[in-house]
């Protein structure tokens, strides 16, 4: 199968979270399972081309944007311990400048750079003669593509016969633009934004509710999410748009590339080590502990550490650190080293937390990716307590650590993480239901209770070792919904 990712971020060229990791562990997967896939994302100014060996072409791709043309010259890298090329679009007006979105208030010119975007990876594709079997774009920032497949290319032999299916990462982020603008940019005439269009959602235009209605297929990036999605506030006013697709909704658990995040090859980490040589993983601990600059003393009392790694945003739960941790923090219980960078409010509860405990909750603000390797490794257990979470990625590499998962029971965190069960043995982490840092604190005191009865730290290190969340199930459940979704375009 011929396939065309169309995303915002794909790691490691441009990554803001978790998009940009299912961005480039998919089509690496696909390549595996012998399908054809590029990627084409943009070419942003803080893209480290050296570094990534990306090559500029003497490709130039013109783009109708409006009633005019405009134009991209193509660069072009490869997907790392891949075949598969990435197509990077050089447009200085609308991507030579610092960061991804413009967060976090988002660029103005949004509307633009992301119709452009979309556009662009059509006209990419028929330039290089790569005539996809699937678009897949990716949330918002590239739904836009979808209604284009199905209006500005209903007539076009090259594309036409391709299926749109549209994943959802996240339902918060919208891309609500000016309907005006946005349609004019597209190419549309006016006729095709009206109130209860499928484009409008109280008068904007909105890219999510245009990805879901004009897709043939939807997917989001777990099960629960999919049901939550429609059932519950999860749904962010969209509920009526996915109970009208449910027929073709369908939640794909996102999987991880384990040849970036496994403690038995990590690159990145201070000490390999796998299910057998767990004992290795101390090693880990004890440098990180050191690199955080505590004592011989301090490095090696015993303590459960504890470890974060997160965009700090409403949606991951930062507001239950401070209550739920206190009571483990002030007695000396535990120890957290906690690493994240986003809105300031949030950023300054880490930092209070670093201040009222020196020497026991270790904070890194800012985003390091070496660094969020070393804590996976490093830590004893993994903390995402979040109000809502589509799938969440860094339990799953946590796991893979024999660091324990303690998660709120939500999204992919519940499809993920299965509470460990002392009589039967099963069991991966520890979960809590309710949002409240009351639950939040019960759940971790289950966890380090545990951390002491070595027989059960030994079988629930196991089992989390032992599970398998690789990108290739995941990628093998796409091309499924992928064959759904050329049955009904071609059918
Ligand atoms: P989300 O996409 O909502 O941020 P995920 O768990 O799916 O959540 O993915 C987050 C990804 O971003 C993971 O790869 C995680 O390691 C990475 N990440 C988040 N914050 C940071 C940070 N401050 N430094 C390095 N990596 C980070
Ligand atoms: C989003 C979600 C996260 C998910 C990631 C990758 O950023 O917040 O839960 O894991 O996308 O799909």
């Amino acid at each position: 199968m011929r396939i065309l990712t169309i995303s915002a971020e794909v790691t490691p060229f441009a990554k803001a979270g978790g998009l940009g990791d299912v961005a480039a562990s998919l089509p690496k997967a696909w390549e595996e399972l012998g399908h054809e896939s590029i990627v084409v994302i943009p070419k942003y100014g803080h893209i480290d081309c050296e570094k990534h060996s990306i090559q500029p072409t003497d490709i130039i791709v013109a783009v109708p944007i409006g009633t005019w043309t405009e134009y991209a010259r193509l660069w072009i890298g490869t997907l790392p311990d891949s075949g598969v090329k990435v197509y990077l679009l050089q447009n200085s007006d609308y991507f030579d400048r610092e960061g991804i979105y413009g967060n976090p208030d988002g660029f103005t010119d949004n509307d633009r750079r992301f119709i452009f975007l979309a556009r662009a990876a059509f006209e990419t594709a028929r330039t290089l003669g790569f005539k996809p079997d699937i678009i897949h774009a990716h949330d918002n920032h590239t739904a836009l593509a979808m209604p284009m497949l199905k209006i500005n290319y209903a007539n076009d032999s090259f594309l036409n016969e391709a299926a749109g299916v549209f994943t959802i990462h996240n339902m918060v982020y919208q891309g609500l633009y000016d309907s005006q603008k946005a349609i004019q940019f597209m190419g549309l005439h006016r006729r095709h934004f009206f109130k209860g269009s499928w484009f409008e959602q109280y008068g904007a235009l909105n890219s999510l509710k245009a990805g879901i209605m004009f897709s043939d297929k939807v997917t989001t990036v777990s099960p629960t999410y999919a049901h939550e999605v429609r059932w519950t506030k999860s749904g962010e006013n969209l509920q009526d748009s996915l109970h009208a697709r449910a027929s073709d909704l369908i939640g794909v658990l996102n999987g991880v590339d384990y040849t970036e995040w496994d403690s038995k090859t990590d690159k990145l980490i201070y000490e390999n080590y796998s299910a057998k040589t767990i004992e290795r993983k101390e090693y880990n601990k004890q440098h990180l502990l050191a690199d955080f600059g505590l004592n011989t003393r301090e490095i090696s009392d015993g303590l459960p550490l504890v470890g974060m790694v997160t965009r700090l945003t409403p949606q991951k739960g930062i507001d239950l650190l401070e209550r739920g941790l206190d009571h483990f923090l002030k007695n000396n219980l535990m120890r957290v080293v906690l690493l994240g960078s986003g809105e300031s409010r949030y950023e300054d509860v880490l930092r209070s937390l670093a201040k009222k405990y020196p020497r026991r909750a270790l904070v890194q603000i800012g985003y390091n990716n070496t660094l969020s390797h070393k804590i996976t490794a490093a830590s004893d257990f993994f903390l995402v307590p979040s109000r809502f979470e589509p799938c969440g990625l860094t339990q799953m590499y946590a796991l893979k650590y024999g660091t324990i998962p303690i998660v709120r029971s939500t999204g992919g965190l519940a499809d993920t993480v299965m509470e460990y069960d002392a009589g039967t043995g099963y069991g991966t982490g520890f979960l809590f239901q309710q949002f409240s840092a009351a639950e939040f604190r019960t759940a971790i005191g289950r966890a380090i209770s545990h951390y002491r009865i070595k027989p059960h730290w030994d079988i629930i290190r196991n089992n989390a070792m032992t599970q398998n969340f690789s990108s290739l199930i995941s990628a093998q459940n796409y091309i499924n919904v992928f064959h759904w979704a050329l049955e009904k375009v071609r059918s």
